[in-house]
């Protein structure tokens, strides 16, 4: 017999820094909930209308998504669990930017992505954020053959349903390059 349990088990997901001007400083704040969407053009986020980050996003309609790797937690704590109302957390970091020019990016994380807001879906407290991935970066020592390789970037990732722990990614267990390709392939059937 299952055991039935109250919760989204959706999980794990990976844990990204989100990145937004605000009042012409970068912000950063933790996010959790977070998915690709539309086989990747797009990613979809849970924001609550109470964040500072908010503000920054709603004012210029862009975004970063970041991905912290293990050698960040500490970083990633004080993201998750400080506002930008009361800490200035844009001195965390060194920040680039890209085309958009309003999307600030973690220099220090091993990828970032800068999006262009899409649409936003009002939820009561909490906003979805769906944003256009407009450009996409990654540090020249995690690509491998013009290609990501996912073990060099070290992600945390985060449990959720219940678990709520911290996480280190695995090792590959899948056939290499040319599954990798069918894979994403099969995935979206428009390419
Ligand atoms: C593991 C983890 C996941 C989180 N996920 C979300 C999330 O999906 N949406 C959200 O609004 N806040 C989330 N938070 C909380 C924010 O990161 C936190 O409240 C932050 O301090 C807000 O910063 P800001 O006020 O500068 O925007 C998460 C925090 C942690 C530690």
């Amino acid at each position: 017999m299952k055991q039935e349990l109250e919760a989204n088990l959706l999980s794990p997901l990976p844990v990204v820094l989100v990145g937004a001007m605000v009042g012409g400083r970068p912000n950063y704040l933790v996010i959790g909930y977070i998915s690709p969407f539309d086989f990747g053009r797009y990613v979809f986020f849970s924001l609550y209308k109470k964040r500072y980050t908010r503000i920054g996003i709603q004012e210029n309609r862009t975004f970063s998504v970041n991905i912290p790797s293990e050698n960040l937690l500490a970083e990633v704590e004080i993201c998750g669990t400080k506002s930008g109302r009361d800490v200035d957390k844009g001195t965390l970091f060194e920040t680039f930017l890209g085309e958009l020019e309003t999307a600030p990016m973690i220099r220090e994380c091993h990828i970032n992505m800068e999006c262009e807001v899409a649409e936003i879906l009002d939820y009561g407290q909490n906003e979805g954020i769906i944003g256009r991935v407009i450009k996409s970066y990654a540090d020249p020592e995690c690509v491998v053959d013009g290609k990501l390789d996912m073990r060099k970037v070290h992600p945390i990732l985060w449990a959720t349903g219940g678990d709520f722990n911290y996480y280190r990614l695995g090792e590959r267990i899948g056939e290499e390059e040319d599954s990798a390709d069918q894979q994403e392939a099969d995935a979206d059937p428009e390419h």
